[in-house]
């Protein structure tokens, strides 16, 4: 039943739209093996099996967090119905568009992923919520859903048993906060997008107070392909513990930036210089940001370049691998000028609810502000360093979180930077 110890196909498997033209129409993913996976689901596996597969997998989320999927899935209180699933296709993160490629591109296999984790947790209704700005993509997929319900791959009793699946779109208003899942949820039942005090978690007490299963756009689109060659085919794709095909967002200083879809591990030089054709007008590279603003800067140097791509490695160079939206800072890049960016945008995004994000970023606009536009001195550095400090381990969900990963490690790795810029 599985394609165990089968080599991985030489094309993709999440941007499959590259190789066969059309594939968002149903007709052409049909012919493509589309909805086989989860006919396969509902009518061989039982929903524990599937969750199982996937466990087996190794599949992690692709939100940013690298959490195991199936293991998550296992977390759904089986006691208390109904039950949800929430596709997280906010995408707000500065660097990120993968989700948005694999929603515009190869839909059908986002929606089949959809349909096989509701199929999992027992659940018969599922929503995508997707940020504001994607409205055009909500109306396709709204298209999308009820060609699905015309062809009874949606609606009652699939494939003739008795599961019976509605998947809507709700979209909401264009914050970076209602990425964070419990902030997403808050949104989705009308409520202002701030986070939840946790625990309880999600799969406990979700949406509307029920358990809920919230995954990220490339996280359940893996899923199809997981159930249709097996877990441990899967398995052979990726490193031991991060495995899988992994879409990097690549942007910044770099001569072809775009999404590409490559086995987790693969090193960062392979991805810039050999994918992404290397940095403009032969400049040196300077720093990357694996997880797009909210990322640490990461030194470039040999050891940096060499090293992979996935959930354990990125950690040794001082950052994590979070979405894996990959931005390239040559040499011709400020530091100071760089973090005054991030600091400005999550002091945008900073819903306010805690005060160390509220205030900290506030101060930290201010800061990096001055010492951007050369008006500061080194104790306004030190400063800077010490507000950044304090935020950490203090807010209420991640957002806090990252919004000082980039001071700080600017601050202790590019110091000479600031030395450059301060007015003595
Ligand atoms: C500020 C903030 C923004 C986030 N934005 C997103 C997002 O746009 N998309 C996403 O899938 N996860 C986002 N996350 C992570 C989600 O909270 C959650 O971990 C994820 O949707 C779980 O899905 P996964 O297990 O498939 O990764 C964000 C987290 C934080 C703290």
């Amino acid at each position: 039943m599985n394609d165990v110890g089968r080599e991985p196909p030489a094309g993709h498997i999440l941007l499959r739209h590259r190789e066969i033209p059309e594939i968002d129409n149903l007709e052409v993913y049909r012919q493509n093996g589309g909805f086989e996976a989860l006919r396969k689901a509902v009518t061989l596996m039982g929903p524990d099996e599937v969750t199982e597969e996937v466990k087996t997998s190794g599949l992690r989320g692709r939100g940013g967090a690298g959490f195991p999927t199936g293991l998550k899935w296992t977390f759904i209180d089986y006691d208390r119905y109904p039950h949800y699933v929430v596709a997280n296709a906010d995408e707000s993160e500065p660097g990120t568009y993968k989700d948005r490629e694999i929603m515009e591109g190869n839909p059908f296999q986002f929606l089949e992923g959809v349909a096989i984790c509701a199929y999992a947790i027992r659940a018969e209704t599922a929503y995508i919520y997707l940020r504001g700005e994607f409205w055009q993509i909500a109306e396709s997929l709204d298209r999308q859903i009820e060609a699905l319900e015309r062809s009874g791959f949606l609606g009652d009793n699939l494939f003739g048993t008795d599961y019976s699946l509605r998947i809507s779109t709700h979209l909401g208003a264009g914050a970076y906060i209602c990425g964070e899942e419990t902030a997403l949820l808050e949104s989705m039942e009308g409520k202002l997008g701030q986070p939840r005090l946790r625990p309880p978690f999600p799969p406990s007490f979700g949406l509307y107070g029920k358990p809920t299963v919230v995954n990220n756009v490339e996280t359940l689109t893996n899923v199809p392909m997981i159930i249709k060659h097996g877990g441990d085919w899967y398995r052979n794709i990726g490193t031991e513990k991060s495995t899988g095909p992994k879409i990097f967002s690549l942007s910044g200083n770099v001569e072809r930036p775009g999404n590409y879809e490559l086995p987790l591990g693969t090193t960062f030089r392979e991805l810039i210089y050999e994918h992404g054709g290397g940095i403009p007008n032969g400049r040196l590279i300077k720093a990357i940001m694996a997880a797009g603003a909210s990322s640490s800067l990461i030194v470039a140097n040999d050891e940096a370049l060499d090293t992979k791509m996935d959930y354990e490695s990125v950690p040794n160079v001082g950052a994590q691998l979070g979405s894996a939206s990959v931005i390239v800072i040559d040499d011709t890049v400020s530091i100071p000028w760089l973090i005054n960016k991030t600091i400005h945008f999550f002091k945008h995004e900073s819903c306010g609810k805690c005060t160390p994000c509220r205030e900290g970023n506030y101060w930290m606009v201010h800061l990096t502000e001055r010492i951007a536009q050369g008006q500061a001195s080194m104790n306004d550095v030190e400063l800077l360093y010490d507000v950044a400090s304090q935020i950490k381990g203090k807010c209420l969900c991640a957002l806090g979180e990252f919004s000082i990963e980039a001071v700080l490690s600017g601050i202790e790795r590019f110091r000479t930077d600031f030395e450059q810029v301060v007015a003595d």
